[in-house]
C-alpha cells in the first residue's frame, strides 16, 4: 500500500507542484495538496512548516516540497527534528536519499529542474526503500 504524500510549495514551485500532483493522481497515489494555490507571492517557510506539521500527524507519510530552487524549503523543513528533507537534482540523489538517509521529504526546485527528469526523480524517491544496517546508526545520530 502506498504511503500518503503531502505536497506543498511557494509561488516559485507552484507550477511544478501542479504537474507532479497531476501525474501522481494518474498513478493513483494518495496525495494531499497543502498549497500554495496560485502564483501569488508567498513565503516558503510557511509552506515547509505546514508540511512538517502534517508529517508529524502522519508519521509514515512522505512529503514533496517545492520552491524556486528547492533550497529555501529544504532549509526550513530540516529545522524540524522529525523531517529529513533531501534536495535532489538527479535520480541518483533521489535514490541515495532514501537508501542512505531515509529521507521522508523530497525538495525540488521549480526553476531549476527540467520537466523530463522530474517524473524519474519523484518515482525513484517514492519507490526506493531505506537500507537498514550501518545507515540506521547514522540516521539515528541526526
Ligand atoms: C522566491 O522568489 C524564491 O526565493 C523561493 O522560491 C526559493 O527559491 C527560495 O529558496
Amino acid at each position: 500500500m502506498n504511503k500518503k504524500i503531502f505536497l506543498s510549495s511557494d509561488h516559485g514551485g507552484f507550477e511544478l507542484k501542479t504537474s507532479v500532483i497531476n501525474f501522481l493522481k494518474e498513478g493513483n497515489y494518495d496525495v494531499e495538496d497543502l498549497g500554495c494555490f496560485s502564483l501569488e507571492s508567498v513565503d516558503y517557510p510557511d509552506y515547509a512548516n505546514l508540511m512538517a506539521k502534517n508529517i508529524k500527524n502522519n508519521i509514515n507519510s512522505f512529503g514533496i516540497l517545492f520552491c524556486g530552487t528547492g533550497i529555501g524549503v529544504s532549509i526550513a523543513a530540516n529545522r524540524h527534528s522529525h523531517i529529513r528533507a533531501a534536495l535532489c537534482t538527479s535520480v541518483e540523489m533521489a535514490s541515495k536519499s532514501r537508501k542512505h538517509n531515509d529521507a521522508n521529504v523530497l525538495a525540488l526546485g521549480g526553476r531549476i529542474l527540467n520537466n523530463l527528469i522530474i517524473k524519474d526523480i519523484v518515482f525513484q524517491f517514492l519507490n526506493t526503500d531505506f537500507e537498514e544496517g550501518r545507515h540506521r546508526l547514522r540516521v539515528n545520530k541526526l
